[in-house]
């Protein structure tokens, strides 16, 4: 087989083989094949885009460059969920628990954020004491025990994806549906859980600006999670406004508990609640009526919230903070943004919030930034709020960064009102 072939089949739209396919990611994972012809057929499947049995070749590939693991060990349905990512979204700390509570097991591995805020294991990472490097003898027992746990990726799942994401990263190459789907599937797939639940977002905030690149992306997700033999679903939910108020690590895990703790209801509370009754119906444990039913039970018997404190406390953290969220990192400094005179909301720019606390020190700009724990924005408006002159729109919090023109400039802009 030939690299320069491959790339001129691709150029031309002619499928590739399986073996091909095979041929180019083992390639390219031990080195043989080099970033600029790696590159050049990136950027061909963008421009091209591959068939779905080239998708399907191109995952299954790329998972079995590393570790595939054995999860049948835990007695119960394994269910992982993956979202496509968005400002604010804290929902795996939410619905973990949730389904955990439910009887059905969720091992999941997160990754670190690049960009807006942190990832989930930079969010659980704002816990004191927590620790996310645990071996998967560690993890399985904590999952035995709880039901649920959430550590960081080793690098034995899935090394193509490392080093194809990383050329994609810098190459203009990530926008691609098929590089997309194949990233994220080889992950789940790798990871290995009976169900798959993904949330495919769109919106400002997401990688898919539209709903229907959403429903393109979800479907091929859908279709290769099944082609592989998992019981696979995929939803599509909007990534327009923030998810939920808070954004920033310290800020978002706070916001988790106070869900968990049944404080606080809204839009984040029945996007977690509606998560969580797909994953028990896909794992067939009732309608999905029955299965929504139940999910709320989790959360308002105290149950979840149970589930979460003690995975914390086994993960080294301090599970106190389910009890007294004041226990996480409080931020030095902190900027109250108010309304000049009475408004009417009309939406709220989630990138621009993103960007805003990236600003404030939440995410990082590369991958070995770090990342000040209590950074963020607690958002007091909502798209559609009448809001007074004078009332807090948002308050923004940062401990390495006390001047806070810039971002405070961002986030006001972030909001479209008009004058009522
Ligand atoms: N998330 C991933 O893991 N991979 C992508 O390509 C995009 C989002």
């Amino acid at each position: 087989m030939n690299i320069i072939d491959i790339i001129n089949k691709t150029k031309r739209s002619e499928a590739l083989s399986d073996e091909e396919i095979k041929w180019l990611v083992a390639g390219f994972t031990d080195g043989n094949i080099p970033d600029h012809q790696m590159s050049a057929w990136l950027m061909a499947v963008c421009f091209n885009g591959l068939t779905e049995r080239e998708t399907f070749s191109l995952t299954m590939a790329m998972r079995d460059s590393g570790d595939v693991l054995d999860l049948s060990g835990f007695g119960k349905i394994t269910v992982d969920k993956h979202s496509t990512g968005g400002v604010g979204d804290k929902t795996s700390l939410i619905i973990g628990p949730a389904a955990a509570a439910c009887g059905v097991a969720v091992p999941k591995m997160s990754g670190r954020g690049l960009g807006h805020t942190g990832g989930t294991i930079d969010k659980l990472e704002s816990i004191p004491g927590y620790r996310t490097d645990l071996s998967f003898d560690e993890f399985s027992d904590i999952v035995r025990k709880t039901g649920f746990s959430i550590i960081s990726q080793t690098g034995k799942i899935c090394p193509a994806d490392k080093k194809i994401y990383s050329l994609r990263n810098v190459t203009g190459t990530v926008d691609s549906i098929p590089l997309i789907c194949a990233s994220i599937m080889s992950k789940k797939l790798a990871m290995n859980a009976d169900c798959i639940l993904l949330d495919v977002k769109y919106g400002s905030g997401a990688f898919m600006k539209t709903k229907e690149e959403a429903q393109v992306l979800a479907s091929l997700m859908e279709k290769i999670g099944r082609y592989a033999g998992k019981k696979c679903r995929a939803m599509i939910t909007d990534m327009n406004d923030p998810l939920g108020s808070n954004i920033g690590n310290a800020l978002e895990v706070a916001e988790a508990v106070e869900i968990l703790q049944g404080r606080k209801k809204g839009v984040l509370y029945e996007l977690c609640m509606d998560i969580t009754a797909n994953m028990l119906e896909l794992a067939g444990k009732g309608s999905l009526s029955e299965c929504r039913t139940m999910a709320e039970e989790a959360v308002s018997s105290g149950k979840a919230l149970d589930i979460l404190r003690r995975t914390i406390e086994l993960q080294g953290g301090d599970g106190r903070i389910c009890d007294d969220i004041s226990l996480l990192p409080k931020a030095r400094f902190s900027h109250e943004i108010r309304a000049s005179h009475d408004i009417k909301i009309l939406s709220v720019n989630s990138s621009e919030i993103g960007m805003a606390s990236l600003i404030l020190g939440a995410g990082r700009l590369s991958a070995g930034d770090s990342v000040d724990m209590s950074a963020g924005i607690v958002m007091n408006c909502h798209a559609g709020d009448m809001v007074s002159e004078g009332d807090v729109l948002m308050t923004l919090y940062s401990s390495v960064c006390s001047d806070f023109s810039e971002a405070a400039v961002r986030a006001y802009r972030a909001v479209s009102f008009c004058s009522i």
